[in-house]
């Protein structure tokens, strides 16, 4: 089955929890991957690995020796992603459970986390859960990147999303926008205090 039929089946199983219809461009995962350290990090975390298109750079990008774990809520997404990726441990949990997951091996914080999660299409309430979920997850100085499209980062809850952002971290950064992704998309590139 492609990549595009398997986040078509996850979007019709759980329309607001997936979010898109359609993977992500390589372009769009290309500058979800760039500028986050992840060649020197030790640590790193995906949310909402999807079909894996960020996974598979993020496993291309990291040393030996990184733990790098992607958490992916679908049970039947993660069982596909499974060891495929080297270098990339998958986890069939939610995105909530970072902390959890990161002691189990051994680990105090992340030093990078990329998210694919539609926050657009979540409530206040798991907005702010996982979100608190990812500052608590982080190092201080850590990254965090993720993407937003148009034009639903300027709807309601993405801007709420956008002003939650802000709070949290010290520095906020957004990028130019991937015409070419469907829809369009921006990353949103921030780091912690
Ligand atoms: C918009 S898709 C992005 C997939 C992929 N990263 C991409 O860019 O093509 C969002 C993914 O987040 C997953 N997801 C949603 N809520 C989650 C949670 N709380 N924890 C982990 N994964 C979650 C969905 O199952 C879906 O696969």
């Amino acid at each position: 089955m492609s990549e595009h039929s398997r986040l078509l089946g996850a979007f019709v199983r759980r329309p607001g929890r997936t979010g898109a219809i359609a993977p992500s461009s390589r372009e769009l995962a290309e500058l979800m991957t760039a500028e986050m350290g992840l060649e020197a990090a030790d640590t790193v975390v995906e949310l909402g690995a999807g079909t894996g298109v960020f996974t598979r750079l993020i496993g291309e990008r990291v040393r030996p020796g990184t733990v790098a774990l992607a958490f992916e809520i679908d049970g039947r997404l993660a069982r596909e992603l499974d060891g495929t990726i080297s270098g990339v441990r998958i986890v069939n949990d939610s995105a909530e459970r970072i902390a959890d997951h990161l002691k189990a091996e051994g680990r105090g914080a992340a030093d990078s986390i990329l998210s694919g999660l539609p926050w657009a299409s979540f409530s206040r309430e798991l907005q702010q859960t996982l979100l608190a979920a990812v500052l608590g997850a982080l190092r201080p100085g850590g990254m965090f990147a993720t993407f937003a499209y148009i034009p639903a980062a300027w709807l309601p809850p993405g801007r709420r999303f956008r002003r939650m952002l802000r709070q949290g971290f010290a520095t906020v950064e957004t990028t130019r926008i991937v015409w070419g992704n469907v829809p369009p998309a921006f990353v949103y590139r921030c780091r912690k205090a």
